[in-house]
């Protein structure tokens, strides 16, 4: 028992006095900054220290002897080597777990067979490492806001190398998928609407793999989120010719990173993309033409009763049961917008009738909101002319009144 707790005093005594953040503490420059940034480093928190890393003897305050091969001094750790150095603590499951239950282990094994990692181990040390992503010395925990793969984060940690044009000419690799991104729909809900179900850079291409669970390729990725859409398209004629055009799939009418927000301009008009394959007179084409106009009828009549609505409510009318049909008019403009993708016009027709049929509803409440407030001014009106009447009448009749008192008030005529 008393050997136990010396064992232990002997240890945290160690753990004290830490000759490598002592020494490099006092340090400048690039030797002092490790030391620094160290104190807000998860490694830290968990116990470990520089030695953990880069191998040698904390435990002697001698520069030497603390820092000498004999002691396993690495020094600093080559790009190539990096990884290597990560996994002999993140692939093993006894060590993670016991700090966190549920972390996985299988970081390395899967950074091995991304193009990052595949890159690193045939030499090419510009591609991405561990501590490109994850920083060094200040490792956070990636649920941390601070940290840099936070998905609000991440894109700028990409960007770092890939919107970088030096860094990716020998590559032949474009270099805007950064400032694409940046005005997506899916930048948007998460860094405006703070969203953190939309998609960030890894979302997609997977963090350590080379593409993420679930999916064979990247271009497969947008399903994961859009079932529906995916359903369908995977039905319609689509799917077959653009499967076998490469990154084919949703991306070859929404783009990868700079997809925006989609309306009727994507079916008919100058701007839309079916016009690439489909001229206006082909099937394709008169379909998109049919889809646009239902699309369009339908999202015009709500738009038009929510105008009334808008009258009725602000003249002070009580129209919510309306206003809840209303939603239901919406979500029907919404499934036909889902239902293009199975590129049939009778697809797109169903929720669409289904809607017209609520905004004529929610129009005539409408309309009958407005008609009744009529009613009740012309009622509002009348009634303050028999007020005013009264009122009138009154007035006389106090007025008669009051001119007769003073016979009573002063009896004695003085
Ligand atoms: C008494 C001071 C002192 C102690 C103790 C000390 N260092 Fe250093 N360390 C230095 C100085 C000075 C340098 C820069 C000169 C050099 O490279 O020798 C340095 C350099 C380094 C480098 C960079 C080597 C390179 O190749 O660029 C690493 C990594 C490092 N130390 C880690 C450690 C670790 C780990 C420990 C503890 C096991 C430790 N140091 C203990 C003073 C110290
Ligand atoms: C989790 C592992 C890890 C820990 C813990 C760690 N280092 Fe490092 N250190 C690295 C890696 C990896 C590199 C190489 C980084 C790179 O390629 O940019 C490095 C680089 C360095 C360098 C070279 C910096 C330069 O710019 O040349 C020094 C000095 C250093 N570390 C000192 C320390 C000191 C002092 C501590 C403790 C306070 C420490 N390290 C803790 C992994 C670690
Ligand atoms: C291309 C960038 C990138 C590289 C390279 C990278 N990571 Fe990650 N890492 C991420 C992202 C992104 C996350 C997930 C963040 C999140 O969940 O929000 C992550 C998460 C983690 C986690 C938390 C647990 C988990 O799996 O989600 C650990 C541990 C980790 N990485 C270790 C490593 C190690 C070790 C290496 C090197 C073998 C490495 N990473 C290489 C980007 C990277
Ligand atoms: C000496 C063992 C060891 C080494 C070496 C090591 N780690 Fe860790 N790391 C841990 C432990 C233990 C934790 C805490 C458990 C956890 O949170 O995953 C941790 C946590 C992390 C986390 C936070 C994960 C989370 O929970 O969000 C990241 C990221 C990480 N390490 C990255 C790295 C990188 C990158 C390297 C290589 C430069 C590295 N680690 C080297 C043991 C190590
Ligand atoms: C340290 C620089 C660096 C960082 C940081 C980095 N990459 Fe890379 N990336 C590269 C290099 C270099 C290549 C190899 C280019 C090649 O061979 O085509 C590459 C390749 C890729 C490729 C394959 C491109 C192709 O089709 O060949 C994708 C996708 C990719 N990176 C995504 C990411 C994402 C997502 C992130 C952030 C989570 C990221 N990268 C962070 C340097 C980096
Ligand atoms: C919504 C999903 C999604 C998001 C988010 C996303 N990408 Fe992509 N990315 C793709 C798809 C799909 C491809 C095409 C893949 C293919 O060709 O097989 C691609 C291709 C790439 C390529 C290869 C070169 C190219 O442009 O074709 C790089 C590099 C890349 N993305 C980096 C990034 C970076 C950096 C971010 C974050 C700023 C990011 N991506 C965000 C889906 C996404
Ligand atoms: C990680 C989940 C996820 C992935 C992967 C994803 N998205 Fe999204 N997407 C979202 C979220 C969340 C929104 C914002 C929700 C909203 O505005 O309705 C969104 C919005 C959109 C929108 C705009 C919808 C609107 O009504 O304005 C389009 C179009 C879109 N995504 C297409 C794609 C395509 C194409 C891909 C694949 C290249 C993809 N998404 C991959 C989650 C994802
Ligand atoms: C052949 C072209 C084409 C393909 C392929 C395609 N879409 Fe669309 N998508 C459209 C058009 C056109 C619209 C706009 C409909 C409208 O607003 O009138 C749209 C709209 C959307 C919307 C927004 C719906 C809303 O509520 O405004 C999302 C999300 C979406 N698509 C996701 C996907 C996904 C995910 C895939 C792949 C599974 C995909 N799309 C494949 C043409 C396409
Ligand atoms: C990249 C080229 C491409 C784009 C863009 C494209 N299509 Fe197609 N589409 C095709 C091909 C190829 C077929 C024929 C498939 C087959 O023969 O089975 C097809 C078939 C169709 C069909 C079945 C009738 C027919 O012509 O065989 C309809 C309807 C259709 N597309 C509508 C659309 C609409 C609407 C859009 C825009 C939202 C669109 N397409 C965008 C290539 C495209």
């Amino acid at each position: 028992m008393r050997k136990l707790l010396l064992l232990a005093l002997a240890g945290a005594a160690a753990w004290a006095a830490d000759s490598c953040v002592d020494c490099h503490s006092k340090l400048e420059g690039a030797q002092q900054a490790p030391a620094t940034a160290f104190t807000a480093d998860i490694h830290r928190r968990a116990g470990f220290s520089c030695a953990d890393c880069h191998g040698g003897d904390r435990s002697t305050s001698d520069m030497d002897a603390s820092m000498s091969k004999a002691r396993g001094f690495r020094g600093k750790i080559a790009r190539k080597d990096v990884p290597q150095l990560c996994a002999r603590c993140h692939s093993d499951a006894n060590l993670i777990h016991k700090h966190k239950p549920q972390q996985r282990v299988d970081q390395y094994a899967q950074y091995q067979t991304s193009v990052h990692g595949k890159k690193l181990a045939a030499g090419d040390t510009a591609a991405a490492n561990c501590v490109d992503c994850h920083s060094v010395h200040d490792i956070r925990e990636v649920k941390n806001a601070l940290s840099p793969v936070h998905p609000l984060r991440l894109p700028e940690t990409c960007a770092r190398c890939h919107a970088d044009a030096a860094k990716m000419a020998k590559y032949k690799l474009d270099t805007h998928q950064f400032e694409q991104y940046r005005k997506s729909v899916h930048w948007e809900a998460l860094a405006k609407r703070g969203d953190l179900s939309a998609p960030s850079c890894a979302s997609c291409h997977g963090n350590h793999g080379a593409a993420p669970p679930q999916v064979s390729s990247v271009a497969a990725v947008c399903g994961t989120c859009h079932v529906l859409f995916e359903d369908l398209y995977k039905k319609s004629p689509h799917q077959p010719v653009f499967a076998a055009m490469g990154a084919g799939g949703c991306v070859v009418c929404h783009e990868n990173h700079g997809i925006v927000k989609p309306s009727t301009e994507m079916l008919a008009g100058a701007r839309s993309v079916c016009v690439q394959c489909h001229d206006a007179a082909s099937a394709g084409g008169a379909t998109a033409a049919k889809m646009a106009e239902q699309i369009g009828k339908l999202s015009a009549a709500l738009d038009k009763s929510d105008g009334i609505l808008r009258r009725a409510r602000e003249s002070g009318m009580e129209i919510s049961e309306a206003q809840l049909k209303q939603i239901e008019g919406r979500e029907n403009l919404i499934k036909s917008r889902v239902a293009v993708h199975a590129f049939q016009v009778a697809a797109v027709e169903k929720p669409v009738n289904d809607g017209m049929v609520i905004a004529g509803e929610t129009w005539k409440a409408g309309e009958n909101a407005l008609k009744e407030r009529d009613w009740r001014r012309v009622g509002l009106a009348a009634a303050l002319v028999t007020i005013l009447v009264t009122m009138t009448g009154l007035g006389l009749a106090i007025r008669s009144i009051e001119r007769r008192p003073e016979a009573v008030d002063n009896p004695t005529g003085r």
